[in-house]
């Protein structure tokens, strides 16, 4: 079993409005998920229903290999999560806090409390209450208590939100070692593509409901290497003389006979020397990049993810 969260056509709606429409997400086991969309898109209502503190309008949500129907009660223990802020006691220190919600949840582990705040780097035992931790320590709280019955599964919603670059490093940090030393599987979701591109392996693109997009990073990071743009007069003329005359394999054809060329070490002057040569006629050739960001405009319908 690769997926640890499968939904088929998972669907939400609120009186007429659909907020999230038949999407089907995948999230492999051991890796690190990032749910990806703007202010509204329907990433919480989406993990909420995964978790079943929201009621799934259609279609269906699998955990573990299985449809959580009829397994609820053992399929929600192994997953921990945040979802709306914990409401954490201020006027308690981290620890105190932590082990009211191990006793709330029957927690039985031997040392939960410690290992959970070792893991994020907390420290245990220390006298700070919460009301003067930074923004930082209060996420990592967070973290530490979806840790607490050491689940296999985390979903964290929005767990970066307001770190800086450091802080975002340093979860990274932690999120990778929970996947590399302890097998779990994580999924987050956030609205900035620069900390879902740090800490994802695999990325879903939800918007307006929708799912837009699956791929891992590595994928991703492919569809916005460097290429050469050409459009040509014959697709066919065009590709044998990139196979046969220039060792070129590593190209896509695109509509409207435009090719893109991802072997770059050809000069864009040579190419267009060799198809014109072979009687293909050329009527564009540039050099081009995709960035991350232009990508997701033009994914979103010109509509750029924060
Ligand atoms: N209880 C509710 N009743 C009615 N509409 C709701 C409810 N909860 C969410 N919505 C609507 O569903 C849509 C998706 O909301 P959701 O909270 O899932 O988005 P999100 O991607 O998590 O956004 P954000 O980045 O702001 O957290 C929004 O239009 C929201 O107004
Ligand atoms: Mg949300």
């Amino acid at each position: 079993m690769n997926n640890v969260i499968e939904t088929n056509s998972l669907t939400k709606k609120y009186g007429k409005n659909t907020v999230v429409n038949s999407i089907n997400l995948h999230v492999n086991k051991g890796k690190i998920y990032g749910l990806l969309g703007r202010n509204g898109a329907g990433k919480t209502s989406t993990m909420k229903m995964i978790l079943g503190l929201s009621s799934v309008t259609g279609g269906e949500v699998k955990l573990f290999g299985s449809s959580v129907k009829g397994n609820q009660r053992e399929v929600y223990t192994r997953i921990g999560s945040i979802i709306e802020t914990p409401g954490f006691y201020p006027n308690l220190t981290g620890t105190e806090n932590l082990n009211i919600f191990a006793r709330l949840r029957g927690t039985t582990k031997i040392n939960a409390v410690k290992d959970a705040l070792k893991t994020v780097g907390l420290p245990y035992g220390d006298k700070k209450h919460f009301s003067s931790y930074s923004l930082g320590m209060k996420q990592r709280l967070g973290i530490a208590n979806a840790l607490l019955n050491d689940p296999e599964l985390l979903i964290l919603d929005e767990p970066t939100n307001g770190l800086d670059p450091i802080g975002i490093a340093e979860l990274r940090e932690v999120f990778q070692k929970l996947c590399s030393e302890q097998g779990k599987t994580i999924l987050i979701s956030s609205h900035i593509l620069s900390e879902i591109a740090l800490i994802a392996d695999d990325i879903g693109i939800i918007h307006q409901g929708n799912l837009l997009e699956e791929s891992s990073m590595k994928q991703l990071e492919q569809n916005n290497e460097k290429y050469i743009h050409v459009c040509v007069s014959s697709l066919s003329a065009a590709t044998q003389t990139l196979e046969r005359q220039l060792d070129i394999k590593n190209y896509s054809v695109e509509a409207d006979k435009s090719l893109r060329i991802y072997d770059t070490h050809i000069a864009p002057i040579d190419l267009n020397k060799a198809l014109v040569m072979a009687d293909c006629g050329v009527s564009t050739i540039q050099m081009c990049q995709d960035n991350l960001e232009d990508y997701f405009k033009k994914i979103t319908g010109g509509v750029g993810i924060a």
